[in-house]
């Protein structure tokens, strides 16, 4: 696997084998955490993790990450930054660059992570910005579901609920799309349709795409991926998303082999009733992706990767 420049889109990761030694060295992190410990202490690098958006598990995740590794940990938000003074994520970025070897970083604007490597000189790792992507949650459910399954190859995937906004789903179905016989539904809330940039992405890619009702999503499809609405974008427009709704008695009509995913926050989506069901992994993945930050930052800030 090459060094990672940054790491704002999936096709910032390379090619479908750069996708799998990722996952290899996730794997290696996982089975022998005692072998990756502090990997750079002593060597004085840190990361920063900038959001400008609130997040539980990746702003938290990128932390238990960099502490495993030895890394030092700058924090900041929006509401602790100057950008409340009108500072440019420009000029914050110019500054952050000083005191740190890498940046994670969220954002409301789409374009934020562009707008950070035209004037970084460290690594840019995109934690999600506004309507587009989130590679390291890609990657951390790429690696559950290569986990999981076996294989990737020949998967079937149902996306539901906002894959309009969904950025999570956006760079997790471009990551998909690499993989051999991979077939997508997605169930969409009328309104919040996948953006056609995708659409045409999967058919250049030979990917099998299909949009369906909730109803019509194969019983035996390998995982469902449900994403909550983005109510906080949409303001005041409602949309109907009570068929977008998975309690215990729908997910009792898939098989037993289908996989409950969600990049969490949930809202409404998915009742805790349902997380005593061994299909649901949400939270499963969610912990599991600490190996998969560590193996970002690793391929980020180290020259030689070795497993
Ligand atoms: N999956 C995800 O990005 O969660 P957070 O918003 O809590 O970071």
């Amino acid at each position: 696997m090459e060094k990672l420049k940054h790491l704002i889109k999936m096709e910032d990761m390379g090619k479908r084998d750069d996708i799998e030694a990722l996952f290899e060295l996730s794997k290696a992190i996982k089975e022998n955490p005692e072998k990756f410990r502090n990997q750079f202490a002593g060597t004085g690098k840190r990361i920063a993790t900038l959001f400008y958006e609130p997040s539980t598990r990746t702003r938290s995740g990128f932390h238990a990450a960099a502490h495993e590794l030895g890394l030092g940990v700058i924090d900041e938000t929006a509401e602790s930054s100057s950008c409340l003074k009108g500072e440019s994520l420009e000029d914050t970025i110019r500054t952050f660059e000083g005191y740190c070897d890498g940046i994670v970083l969220r954002h409301e604007d789409t374009k934020a992570g562009n707008r950070a490597t035209a004037v970084a000189s460290v690594p840019i790792i995109s934690a999600g910005c506004g309507k587009g992507e989130h590679p390291p949650q890609a990657l951390l459910e790429g690696f559950a579901l290569n986990e999981k399954k076996g294989k990737i190859d020949g998967l079937g995937v149902a996306f539901e609920g906002d894959l309009k906004n969904s950025r999570t789903a956006h760079s997790l179905i471009k990551l998909l799309s690499l993989y051999k016989d991979i077939t997508i539904h997605c169930s969409s809330v009328p309104g919040l349709e996948l953006p056609k940039e995708y659409v045409k992405l999967m058919e250049e890619r030979g990917t099998s795409f299909s949009q369906c009702s909730p109803q019509d999503i194969p019983r035996d499809v390998d995982a469902i991926y449900m994403t909550r609405v983005k109510q906080e974008l949409l303001k005041n427009k409602k949309h109907d998303t009570q068929r977008y709704f998975m309690d215990q008695k729908r997910l009792d009509t898939f098989s037993k082999d289908t996989l409950l995913m969600h990049p969490l926050p949930r809202n409404a989506e998915i009742p805790s009733s349902v997380d005593k069901d061994p299909r649901a992994v949400y939270f499963k993945v969610a912990r599991d992706g600490v190996p998969t930050k560590q193996a970002i930052l690793m391929a980020t800030l180290q020259d030689e990767l070795s497993l």
